[in-house]
């Protein structure tokens, strides 16, 4: 199948993207439009006769984000709707795990990932091997694992966790010792805010470590109206200046009810971009840390994933059937 007349800027593509256009400016330079517009009218149109959908991550840029997502969230929003959706194709626009943990959600279905290199930091500090090594180390005690993991990590768990529901998961389990994984700084950031005590591994994201709590103490400093409003896989410093501290989800919909008048989202850089398209009354202040593995994900990806329905997504069905229990168990609690 051949896209390359679909790719030119011609009249009927600048009128079909006009609305799309129109609700992201205040983003994307008039002179970028020319270059994402033609694949975003060949996309949203390849979804239609695919029956395919495409579920985005917050950290998209903004021309997939309100371009061709059809469902965008964070990590447990994707998984949740990667289990209710009927479409036949899902595009996860977004890092590996996410997709596997699509896959594992709906193993019917053909689950495209534009960019397979796409992984994640996270994911890569630990594997299966280790968590069986952790499990003699602290025998009985429940391992609770960031979705942020490989299927195989997954695997091995007793349940996994998100950003969103760290917390409440760990309570459920009711028990006086917990062993999260991979994340240090989601895990000190757990363990502050319970009487469960938490075991961790070193894991880190090499996004949100980078923030530091004198860099947001200067921009106290600068502004001194500025709302911070920080990712738990942030380092206990920076969460320490922090007004509010969640998932991505969580983050933008306290800045959707908080209104502030200035706004500092202490996570990448991307999201900053598809909140401000919804709240032009706020001041996005940006320090832009961008995470490489999401960044790999871009429009000619997409529709090539879509053209060719390839890469899809594989994973050991004796894997997958240990590593569905551990999200299903998720999914239940919340
Ligand atoms: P959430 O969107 O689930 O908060 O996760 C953030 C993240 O870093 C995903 O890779
Ligand atoms: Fe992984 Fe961090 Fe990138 Fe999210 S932002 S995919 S946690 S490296």
């Amino acid at each position: 199948m051949s896209h390359t007349a679909e790719l030119e800027y011609t009249p009927a593509v600048a009128a079909a993207t006009l609305p799309i256009y129109e609700h992201v400016k205040s983003v994307i330079p008039e002179f970028e439009w020319p270059v994402h517009a033609p694949y975003i009218e060949a996309i949203n149109r390849l979804k239609r006769e695919r029956n395919a959908v495409i579920l985005a991550h917050n950290y998209m840029t903004p021309e997939i984000f309100h371009g061709v997502a059809d469902i965008v969230g964070d990590s447990l929003a994707l998984a949740r709707k990667a289990a209710e959706t009927e479409a036949d194709v899902i595009v996860l626009a977004g890092v590996h795990f996410m997709a596997e943990t699509a896959k594992l959600m709906s193993p019917e279905k053909t689950v495209l990932m534009p960019d397979m290199a796409a992984g994640c930091s996270l994911a890569a500090s630990i594997t299966g091997a280790d968590v069986r090594l952790l499990r003699e180390k602290y025998p009985g005690v429940p391992v609770v694992t960031y979705v942020n993991t490989s299927a195989e990590v997954k695997a091995e768990s007793d349940i996994c966790m998100t950003s969103g529901n760290a917390v409440k998961i760990v309570e459920s389990l009711g028990v006086d010792r917990v062993i999260c994984l991979p994340d240090q700084y989601l895990s000190r950031y757990i363990a502050s805010q319970t009487d469960v005590e938490v075991i961790y591994w070193e894991g880190s994201c090499e996004v949100h470590e980078r923030f530091t709590g004198q860099e947001l103490r200067d921009y106290r400093e600068q502004f001194s109206d500025i709302v911070i409003v920080a990712h738990p896989e942030c380092p206990e410093d920076v969460l320490k200046e922090a007004d509010f501290v969640g998932s991505t989800a969580k983050m933008i919909n306290y800045v959707g009810e908080a209104q502030p008048k200035r706004v500092l989202l202490v996570t990448e850089c991307s999201m900053s971009d598809n909140v401000a398209v919804e709240y032009p009354n706020i001041d996005f202040v940006r320090p832009c840390n961008l995470c490489p593995h999401m960044k790999r994900i871009t429009l000619p990806k997409i529709l090539a994933a879509l053209t060719e329905l390839s890469p899809a997504v594989e994973i050991d069905p004796e894997i997958a059937e240990r590593a569905r229990v551990s999200v299903e168990r998720m999914l239940t609690i919340g």
